[in-house]
């Protein structure tokens, strides 16, 4: 008998589109979570009967979720849920994005945001209906068809925190070998921000997190501001242990146990440089080499998601050029960042935002000879990897980051070294923080100063650092691993 495995996420690891004809084809989904998660369990599958329960997320995805999608032999099979878009739509952009994602990023102008009234609590009721969905389709992929030998259950993000109590319930005293796991993979608000939310949503969310037996995160301050939300929110009982890696507490409400523990994500090296070989990156990279024409580059990729703190990233490009004219003419910024929830007002504005600050920038300092700023808002990976490839500074200073990838995948591409600018609030700084040069990332001057500093490093510093932060990134996971995956947060925890 093999172990059942299942994995819950809002975006799935595949996406269908409708071609010419009105066939469906399906290709892989982006984002790291996605990328993560399928290497785990593509590692499990031969000891496990896996299944991924996704949302459908457009109209092809809907037409394929009354298919049940079938995908190339050995993928992961997956199924689609066909939730209402009314339901989905207030679920995902209203609540998901736009409250809890804003919280756990403290993002909101306070003055004038979060304000909770009738609509929020509608919106409220659709994002437990989608969680019922989900813990429904997960209860029934759980007792399957055949016995199993345990059931694992890998349940991802802000989307889906009441999913775990609901499932529990579900399956009450059922299974004797059940077990549910929760990850996050953002930060965590610290208790005075978290109380923003009405009561009854905030104590459901820390509730309903808490029907997994394992809550996992990336970086122990967002373990720890979880364990203070149980005690001071939900008045749980909260014993805290460990060294900031793996497990990192407990917290016993209604009678259960969670084990609250960190899980950094890493990077697998091997195959992230085997794809920048590839064809279309070096033919990116002959192009930025060109474009640069012997300048330094300082490089960005981010999506274009306020929590990136892409304009404070500008001002400090600006203030860099303004106090340093030194640097006139011998250094290009390319900023890439690529398109994210457009249908949340706050991401048109802040895209719009982006645009504007980069039109001034060049407007200001840019001469004939000389493009001090290239912005460009698409989605293009070949030439993402290209431009880490080429990088001699990487910039990455998000307001809040519950881990950050591109930190740890920029010095892993770099060929000639490039310097990290790093903000301390992203969760990769707990492992980088050696060899990067840390940030405040509200303080525009200390990340020109940074970014200065990046620029006049000595070559052999700029590559001893850039080592050093590769092996890190490369390590991160196979710390807590068996088998080396880079998803030990997910691996660690099924294969367990
Ligand atoms: C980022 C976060 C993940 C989150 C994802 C959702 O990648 O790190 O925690 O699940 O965004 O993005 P989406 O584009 O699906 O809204």
């Amino acid at each position: 008998m093999k172990k059942r495995v299942l994995v819950a996420s809002n975006r799935g690891p595949v996406s269908y589109q409708f071609g010419p004809d009105g066939m469906l084809t399906g290709r892989r989904g982006g984002g790291g979570l996605v990328a993560g998660v399928a290497e785990g369990l593509a590692a499990t599958a031969p000891e496990a009967e896996v299944a991924w329960i996704c949302a459908a997320l457009s109209d092809a995805d809907r037409a394929a979720a009354h298919t049940r999608a079938t995908e190339e032999p050995g993928a992961v099979p997956v199924r689609m849920l066909d939730i209402p878009p009314d339901i989905f739509d207030r679920a995902y952009n209203n609540v998901a994005n736009s409250i809890l994602w804003f919280v756990h990023h403290m993002l909101f102008d306070t003055p004038n945001q979060p304000r909770f009234g009738q609509e929020f609590r509608r919106d409220w009721a659709a994002y437990q209906v989608y969680n019922e969905a989900f813990a429904a389709a997960m209860a029934d992929e759980a007792v399957g068809s055949v016995p199993s030998a345990g059931v694992r259950v890998l349940i991802q993000d802000y989307h889906l925190s009441l999913a775990p109590r609901l499932l529990r319930d579900k399956l009450g005293g059922g299974h004797a070998d059940l077990g549910i796991a929760h990850f996050s993979h953002t930060p965590w608000a610290p208790p005075d921000y978290y109380r923003m939310l009405p009561a009854e949503a905030g104590e459901a969310v820390l509730d309903g997190m808490l029907g997994a037996d394992h809550v996992g995160f990336h970086a122990d301050r967002w373990a720890t501001a979880f364990l203070d939300c149980c005690a001071a929110i939900l008045g749980a009982r909260v014993s805290r242990d460990g060294d900031g890696y793996g497990s990192v507490g407990q917290v016993v409400h209604r009678g259960h146990v969670s084990e609250v523990a960190v899980h950094p994500l890493g990077v697998d090296a091997p195959a992230l440089r085997a794809r920048a070989e590839a064809d279309d990156v070096r033919a990116h990279v002959t192009v930025l080499g060109q474009a640069a024409a012997g300048r330094k580059l300082i490089v960005r990729v981010d999506r274009t998601e306020l929590s990136k703190n892409i304009v404070r990233g500008l001002d400090a490009y600006r203030e860099l050029l303004a106090t340093r004219p030194e640097w006139h003419g011998r250094v290009v910024h390319l900023a890439f960042a690529y398109p994210s929830r457009s249908t949340v007002p706050e991401y048109r504005a802040y895209t719009e935002q982006v645009r504007q600050v980069a039109a001034e920038i060049t407007a200001e300092f840019g001469t004939p000879d000389w493009n001090p700023l290239v912005l460009e808002v698409k989605d293009d990976y070949p030439r993402s990897l290209a431009a880490c490839t080429v990088a001699d500074v990487l910039l990455v200073n998000p307001i809040r980051d519950g881990m950050n990838l591109v930190a740890q995948e920029g010095p892993v591409l770099s060929e000639r070294g490039c310097a990290l600018v790093l903000s301390r609030e992203a969760g990769a700084a707990a492992t980088l923080d050696g060899d990067a040069l840390l940030v405040n990332p509200y303080d525009v001057s200390e990340t020109a100063a940074a970014l200065h500093q990046a620029l006049a490093m000595p070559d052999a510093e700029r590559r001893r650092r850039s080592d050093a932060l590769a092996a890190t990134a490369a390590a991160v996971t196979g710390r807590s691993c068996s088998t080396n995956c880079r998803v030990a947060f997910a691996h660690e925890y099924c294969c367990a």
